[in-house]
């Protein structure tokens, strides 16, 4: 295997506040799931086995409670804690040990993405084995993102900034991010930011200027959703129950894409979902196997 998974997962979550006073912003329910469970389910979905979750030392063993070793979907998870929030880039100063000599992917704990294809998508920017991929999505308030500045007739990317002014298109760079092992070697080579971090958008820029920069846009049949506000959180719930409910499937179930990913058995699947039978999530994992629903994409 030779891609690792990371979801930074720290920050102090104080634009939400009092709500992550004392819990993870990342373990706050998404309707009827904590909010990792959806970037993690994105990670297998990739087909990732192996994968490291950056954490608040204080939220530690919160995360351990909750998802263990992952042997229970038959992965691997391993922890470490980042101390202060000092910049999404120090993930890779942090995993190297974890990384060894493989290519990684790198999601953000907060970030939802959902939609049609979107598997396919992921499978893809797999499949690259240099340089880095990101995935650019239309965004009504640029100025809060890493922005793209594309050439209008080549759709080349000439640049990318870090919530700019005066932004030169509503693209924003998503928190989900393919790189080769060379990230390593950039964030080792970094520098603290004017905000005093270590800025993602500062590795994206030299795979930019080595011209080993792949950027896909994302369209409108995939929701990438925000959860940085009350009411962004708010409208993530609603918006998962709303498909939920409508279609009768679960969206973000780490069980599920452990069982149909084949990394756990139907044995296991029952299981998980004995565990847990008292909770509609327990029969909506029965019913499964039950019904041998087929995968959407
Ligand atoms: O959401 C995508 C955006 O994420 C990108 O468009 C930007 O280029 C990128 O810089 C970042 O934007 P923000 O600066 O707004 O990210 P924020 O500080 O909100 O951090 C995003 C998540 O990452 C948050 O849930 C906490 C976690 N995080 C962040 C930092 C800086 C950490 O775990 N550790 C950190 O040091």
């Amino acid at each position: 295997r030779d891609i690792k998974g990371i979801i930074l997962a720290a920050g102090k979550g104080t634009r939400l506040y009092p709500l992550t006073k004392v819990l993870s912003k990342q373990l706050m329910p998404v309707y009827d799931k904590p909010m990792i469970y959806y970037p993690l389910t994105t990670l297998m979905n990739c087909g990732i086995k192996e994968i490291l979750i950056i954490c608040n030392p204080n939220h530690l063993c919160d995360f351990k409670n909750l998802l263990g070793n992952g042997k229970q979907w038959g992965i691997e998870i391993q922890y470490k804690c980042q101390p202060s929030p000092d910049g999404i880039a120090q993930a890779f100063l942090l995993g190297k040990d974890f990384l060894e000599d493989k290519n990684v992917v790198l999601i953000l704990g907060d970030n939802l993405f959902y939609g049609n294809n979107f598997e396919k998508i992921l499978k893809a920017a797999n499949e690259e084995k240099n340089g880095a991929t990101l995935f650019a999505y239309p965004v009504s308030d640029p100025s809060r993102y890493g922005i793209i500045n594309f050439d209008e007739e080549t759709n080349k990317v000439l640049d990318i900034v870090e919530k700019p002014l005066t932004p030169m298109s509503n693209y924003a760079v998503t928190g989900l991010y393919f790189y080769d092992n060379k990230v390593i070697n950039y964030a080792e080579r970094l520098t603290p930011s004017k905000r005093n971090e270590l800025e993602i958008t500062d590795i994206n820029k030299t795979y930019l200027d080595a011209s080993n920069l792949n950027v896909q846009i994302l369209g409108t049949g995939i929701a990438w959703l925000d959860t940085g506000t009350f009411d962004s959180l708010q409208e993530a719930g609603t918006f998962i129950r709303t498909l939920e409910r409508r279609q009768g499937l679960k969206i973000g179930s780490p069980e599920e894409a452990a069982w149909r990913n084949k990394f756990i058995s139907d044995n296991d699947l029952i299981k998980l979902a004995k565990e847990i039978s008292k909770s509609s999530y327990g029969s909506y994992l029965i019913n499964l196997i039950k019904q041998k629903t087929p995968k959407l994409d």
